[in-house]
């Protein structure tokens, strides 16, 4: 099956190469963008693929929304297999695309949008059908689980980090939506979808790593705490509850054990019990890998990821508490429930009595809005 790539930056060329490799695939053309085609296999219009009749397969690494929605609807019409590495496209776009590809008889499969390397939501789609899956999420962001590990284990500044993070091709293009949580919330609305066949719309909350610090992480470090950033996911009474943010675990926690870009992704099924998957979850190779395990599968027949009967709904996370740590300026210590505090000149750092997951990202929010500094996270013994 020869395949078409869309996007040549750090995925795409790893997709190109592994298609170079690959049992029953060949590689295709690439659309880049018009002023880079320095290669007689590079295009830049995507009628040439999708017009191409030689084009079995399309693998689409470019990212955002669109352009890549219309490039897939597109691949989708004309009859060709679709495969994307892209969450922020399948979050927003994956019902149409998925009902395009079921009226064409063609593959929509996107493993790659969750976990990296990691085969997380093929392993959720196999699990639906036999057991009940009752939570899912973990670790789903390589960049803030390499960050949060360098400055921990190397003691180094979040702004060297980052840029570290970025260099190593773990980022996205726009580093916003790994350290803001976005890209990890992505990534558990897809495996809601998946599991439960409700793609989480309104109510989903996410605080990513933006306001965390050295000073923090040395405080919490010199406690016995790892910090990491976790997506949390389930079945609530009426829907699903899915929400992001960092995460103090005991030292000796599985999750602390999980350095540099790995992703730890588990869930819980009624029977299995807890299944954990542990790999690189971002980086130009695991990605691209996960890309060719679509493409391998659609060779044995894989058709589809979602179940047949997926909606979009609302998200129930009123069920969820827990107590945090919070640094926040003295003078505004008294606007949480404190069951303990330590002031640091004219830094408080609490821990609270158990909160609505709600409740803290709320309180967070209305706190910044008025000038404050805040880091908050989840605390779980
Ligand atoms: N930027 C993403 C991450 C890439 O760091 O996890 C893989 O989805």
């Amino acid at each position: 099956m020869k395949v078409a790539v869309l996007g040549f930056g750090t995925v795409g060329v790893g997709v190109y190469e592994m298609l170079g490799k690959a049992n029953g695939l060949e590689q295709g053309p690439v659309l880049v963008r018009p002023g880079k085609k320095d290669a007689p296999f590079k295009v830049t219009s995507i009628e040439e693929i999708v017009n191409d009749p030689t084009v079995g397969a399309v693998a689409e690494v470019m990212g955002g929304v669109e352009p890549a929605y219309s490039y897939a609807a597109a691949a989708l019409q004309a009859g060709k297999h679709f495969v994307t590495s892209n969450k922020a496209l399948v979050a927003a776009k994956g019902p149409e695309l998925d009902a395009i590809a079921r009226e064409k008889g063609v593959a929509f499969l996107f493993s790659a949008a969750c976990g990296g390397g990691v085969p997380f939501l093929h392993n959720l789609a196999l699990a639906r059908e036999s057991d009940s899956i009752r939570s899912l999420g973990g670790i789903l962001n390589g960049t803030t689980n390499y960050m949060l590990d360098a400055m921990q284990r190397l003691h180094l500044d979040y702004g060297d980090v980052l840029k570290d993070a970025q260099r190593l091709g773990y980022a996205e293009a726009d580093p916003t939506a790994d350290v803001s949580g976005l890209d990890a919330l992505r990534k558990i609305m897809l495996a809601c979808a998946v599991a439960y066949g409700v793609l989480p719309t309104d109510g989903l909350l996410h605080e990513g790593i933006e306001s965390v610090t050295a000073a923090d992480v040395a405080h919490f470090q010199s406690r016995g705490y790892t910090c990491r950033l976790i997506a949390s996911g389930g079945k609530s009474d009426d829907g699903v509850y899915a929400y992001v943010e960092p995460v103090l675990l005991r030292d000796g926690a599985a999750e602390c054990s999980v350095l540099q870009n790995f992703n730890m992704a588990r869930y819980e099924g009624a029977c299995a019990g807890s299944i954990v998957l542990i790999g690189q979850g971002a980086g130009r190779w695991p990605t691209a890998s996960a890309v060719l395990r679509d493409l391998s599968g659609i060779l044995r027949g894989e058709r589809e990821m979602f179940p047949a009967a997926l909606r979009r709904g609302e998200v129930d996370n009123s069920a969820a508490r827990h107590s945090y740590y919070v640094r926040l300026p003295a003078e505004l210590a008294g606007e949480l429930p404190a069951a303990s505090a330590e002031l640091d000149g004219d830094v408080c750092r609490m821990i609270t009595e158990p909160m609505a997951v709600s409740q803290m990202h709320f309180a967070a929010a209305e706190l910044r809005g008025r000038g404050a500094e805040v880091f908050f996270a989840a605390v779980r013994e």
